[in-house]
């Protein structure tokens, strides 16, 4: 018999170190989403403010998403990795700022926190934990000023009708990169600036071309609502 190859021996370990499939499969990138709060506001459902009063009127941060590259995405990875706001201690004030929730009833404030922890966040724990997860999204929104980007080329959040074409020319003019436009409805039904999403790469650190072509739901003429 001949001796197995010295290659082989050094691989065999790795073949048999299959990861449990309890684990989800590594994922490929992240969306960034942000939200316009006009746009959550004046929907026939209308929005609750935080007990901090009204947010600012800037875009706030939605989620941050893992994907894969099949545009698929795994949710509610790991059911013991329960949401502790003491591991967040430190980033409250910015998630305030940065992160509300505009859901009614106005509700305990890290229950949206914890909603997009426990059904994304436990999906990037192997790269992120909880602290390091809050950190890169606030880490983000500070790289990407979507309201300057938009204003800049004349774009304002004041109730008119802008092209979408131009709000995603503005946006990629600014960062560099093409952002998926989302909308959704005013109470009277016109289609307007909703979210917008970015995407970013698997260690949550830096834009990235979408390795996803998006399709938009908006037309190509959108509402900028005031907030
Ligand atoms: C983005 O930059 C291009 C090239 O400079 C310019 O033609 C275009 O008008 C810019 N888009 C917006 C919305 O300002």
């Amino acid at each position: 018999m001949r001796q197995p190859s010295i290659m082989l021996l050094l691989l065999l370990p790795l073949l048999f170190s299959a990861p449990s499939t309890s684990t989800p499969r590594d994922f490929d990138f992240f969306y960034f989403v942000l939200q316009w709060p006009g746009s959550f506001c004046d929907t026939k459902k209308s929005c609750c403010y935080p007990a901090t009063g009204k947010p600012t009127a800037d875009f706030s941060i939605h989620g941050l998403w893992p994907n894969y590259a099949d545009g698929s995405y795994p949710s509610n990875c790991d059911r013991q990795n329960a949401y502790d706001a003491s591991q967040i201690a430190d980033l409250m004030e910015s998630l305030r700022s940065h992160w509300p929730s505009l859901a009614c009833p106005s509700d305990d404030e890290s229950t949206f926190w914890k909603h997009e922890w426990q059904k994304h966040g436990t999906c990037s724990e192997s790269v992120l934990d909880q602290h390091a997860y809050f950190g890169a999204a606030l880490r983000l929104r500070a790289q990407i000023n979507l309201l300057q980007a938009l204003q800049d080329a004349g774009i304002k959040p004041d109730g008119g009708l802008y092209s979408s074409a131009d709000i995603s020319s503005a946006i990629r003019n600014s960062t560099g990169f093409e952002p998926k436009l989302g909308c959704n409805a005013d109470g009277g039904g016109n289609r307007q600036l909703y979210e917008v999403s970015m995407c970013v790469d698997a260690k949550g650190e830096r834009l990235i071309e979408c390795p996803v072509s998006s399709i938009s739901n908006c037309p190509s003429r959108v509402e900028f609502p005031q907030f």
